[in-house]
C-alpha cells in the first residue's frame, strides 16, 4: 500500500548516511510499490552542484549499494523524484528555494542527516522561513548527545521548534525486522511469557559482534567507543525489548513508556562489572591505536558488563552485554537461558540441562532453542540435549529472506506518522542517565582496555566476567 504523498528534505544530501541508506532505502520501497511517484526527495547540503548532478551521484549510489542491474526505466522514474537545493544551513542561502519546492497539502518531513551542531540553526530556519509547520516531522540521527547534559541541550534545541510528537530519533536497530520480531513472539504467544522472569531465567546474553574495525571512521569512534557508540543505543533498546512489561497495545507511548521504565531501574553499574577492550594488530590490518591514530587512547573498542534490573520481574537474574569491532564473527542475538529443572527423576539418565532459546537477530536470522530428550535407544533412561531449530528464511521462503532494510522501514514510518520505533526524549535521556557514570568512572582513571586479538571473541577477562559466576558466553559464531 502506498504511503500518502510527501516531500522529504535530506540535509546533508551529499553524505555518507544518504548515499549509503536513505536514498537507496527510499529507492527499494519506489520499487515495491510504496513511495508515490509524486513524492518529492529534496536533497540539501552545501555542495553547489545542480539537480542533474544530485541525480547522477545518486544513480551511483544505488548503483552501489543496492545493484548494478536494477530496471532503468524504474530507476529514471525515481530519479525524476529527486530535486537538489544547494544551502548554508547557518546563513541565508538557498532557504527561499527550498520553501518554493515544498508543496502544500503533502507531508513535510525533514532529515537532518548533518553534525548536532547544525540541528539548532536548521531547526531555527525552517521555523523562521515557514517551510515547516505543526504538522512537519523532523528526523534526527545518533549520535545524539554524547552524555546527558548534551542530549538534553539537544532536545531542549529541538523542543523550541518542534513538538515531541514532530520528532523522529532514529535507532536503526528498532527498524531490522528481527529486532521488532522479539515483540512479536514475547507478546503473540503464550509459551514464552509466563516463564519470563527470574524465577524461570538464569540470565539473558545479548551479544552484537562485529568483524570491522574501526578504520575510516576512527575521528568519530576514538571520541565515542563502543559504549557510547553500541551499548547507550542498540544494545539499550534490545535490552528494553527483551525485559520490558507487555505494553498495553502496540502503540508508540505505550510502548515507549514501558521500555522507559526498563532503562530507569538499571542498577548502577559496579566496577568489577565491566571489561573493556583494544584490537591489537593481526594479519588482516593494524590495531587499534593505529586505526585511530591516537598512540595513547583509553577509547574501547570491545565491552562487556553485566547490568542488573532492579525490579519484581528481573531481580535476581544478570543481563550480560557484549559488543565489539574486529571480533570473531558478525552476529548479533540473545540467549535467554532458563533455570535447570528443580529435581531430576532420572538416577542414572543424568542431570537435565538447562533450556536455552537463542534469538539469531543477525546474519540467519532465526530461533533456536535447546531441549532435553531421550536418547533413543535400548540402554534405558539416558538424558540427551537437542536443537529446536528454526531459520526465519526457511520456514517464511522468500518473505523470510527478502527483509526491508531497517532505513526503509524507519523512513516510511515517518511519512506515515508512526513514532512506535523511535526512541523518545526521555528514554533517550535516561540510557545516557545510566551509562555517564560508567564512562565517568573509566574517565576518571589510568586504566588501559584490555588487548585482544583481531578475530577472536574478546579479551580473557570478558569470559571471566562469566565464570566467575558459573556461567559462559555462547560461542561468538556466524
Ligand atoms: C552504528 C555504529 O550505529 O551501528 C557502528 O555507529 C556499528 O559502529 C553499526 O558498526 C552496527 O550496525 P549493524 O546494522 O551493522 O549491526
Amino acid at each position: 500500500i502506498p504511503v500518502e504523498d510527501f516531500d522529504l528534505v535530506i540535509f546533508g544530501a551529499t553524505g555518507d548516511l544518504a548515499r549509503r541508506k536513505i536514498v537507496p532505502g527510499l529507492y527499494r520501497r519506489f520499487v515495491a510499490g510504496q513511495m508515490p511517484a509524486s513524492a518529492q526527495i529534496i536533497g540539501a547540503a552545501r555542495t553547489r552542484q545542480d539537480e542533474s548532478a544530485f541525480r547522477a551521484d545518486m544513480r551511483g549510489a544505488i548503483a552501489e549499494f543496492v545493484g548494478r542491474d536494477e530496471d532503468e526505466a524504474q530507476l529514471d522514474a525515481f530519479l525524476a523524484t529527486l530535486r537538489y537545493v544547494p544551502i548554508d544551513a547557518r546563513g541565508t542561502d538557498g532557504w527561499p528555494e527550498l520553501s518554493a519546492h515544498m508543496r502544500p497539502g503533502v507531508v513535510h518531513a525533514f532529515y537532518f542527516s548533518v553534525a548536532p551542531s547544525l540541528f539548532g540553526d536548521i531547526a531555527e530556519r525552517l521555523a523562521s522561513h515557514g517551510i515547516a509547520d505543526a504538522d512537519s516531522r523532523i528526523v534526527v540521527e545518533k549520535p545524539f548527545g554524547r552524555d546527558l547534559v548534551t542530549a538534553r541541550a539537544l532536545n531542549a534545541t529541538l523542543a523550541q521548534h518542534f513538538a515531541e510528537n514532530q520528532i523522529y530519533r532514529i535507532d536503526h536497530y528498532l527498524g531490522k525486522e528481527t529486532v521488532q520480531n522479539l515483540m512479536a513472539v514475547r507478546f503473540a504467544n503464550i509459551l514464552f511469557e509466563p516463564l519470563w522472569n527470574a524465577q524461570y531465567v538464569d540470565h539473558v546474553q545479548i551479544t552484537v559482534a562485529e568483524t570491522v574495525g574501526v578504520g575510516g571512521r576512527g575521528e568519530y569512534y576514538d571520541h565515542s567507543g563502543a559504549i557510547r557508540d553500541m551499548v547507550q543505543n542498540h544494545m539499550m533498546q534490545l535490552l528494553c525489548l527483551i525485559a520490558m512489561e507487555p505494553p498495553y497495545h502496540f502503540d508508540p507511548d505505550a510502548v515507549r513508556d514501558e521500555k522507559l521504565k526498563v532503562i530507569r531501574a538499571l542498577e548502577p553499574l559496579d566496577a568489577d562489572d565491566i571489561v573493556r577492550g583494544q584490537y591489537q594488530d593481526g594479519p588482516d590490518g593494524p590495531g587499534y591505536l593505529q586505526d585511530v591514530e591516537n598512540p595513547l587512547s583509553r577509547t574501547e573498542s570491545f565491552v562487556a558488563l553485566k547490568a542488573h534490573i532492579a525490579n519484581w520481574r528481573w531481580t535476581g537474574t544478570p543481563f550480560y552485554l557484549r559488543t565489539g569491532k574486529r571480533l570473531r564473527a558478525r552476529t548479533s542475538e540473545i540467549v535467554i537461558t532458563f533455570r535447570e529443572p528443580p529435581h531430576s527423576i532420572f538416577d542414572d539418565g543424568g542431570t537435565p540441562k538447562a533450556n536455552q532459546m537463542v534469538i539469531k537477530l543477525q546474519p540467519n536470522e532465526g530461533m533456536n532453542m535447546t531441549v532435553m530428550i531421550k536418547e533413543p535407544g535400548p540402554g534405558g533412561m539416558r538424558l540427551v540435549q537437542v536443537p529446536l531449530d528454526m531459520s526465519f528464511a526457511d520456514a517464511l521462503g522468500s518473505n523470510g529472506t527478502d527483509m526491508p532494510d531497517a532505513y526503509e522501514r524507519l523512513i516510511m514510518d515517518v511519512i506515515r506518522g508512526n513514532q512506535t520505533l523511535f526512541m523518545r526524549g526521555d528514554e533517550l535521556e535516561a540510557a545516557w542517565a545510566w551509562t555517564d557514570p560508567i564512562i565517568a568512572a573509566w574517565d576518571a582513571g589510568t586504566r588501559l582496555p584490555e588487548p585482544y586479538d583481531p578475530g577472536s571473541s574478546g579479551p580473557e577477562e570478558a569470559l571471566r566476567l562469566l565464570h566467575r559466576d558459573n556461567r559462559r558466553w555462547r560461542e561468538i559464531r556466524a
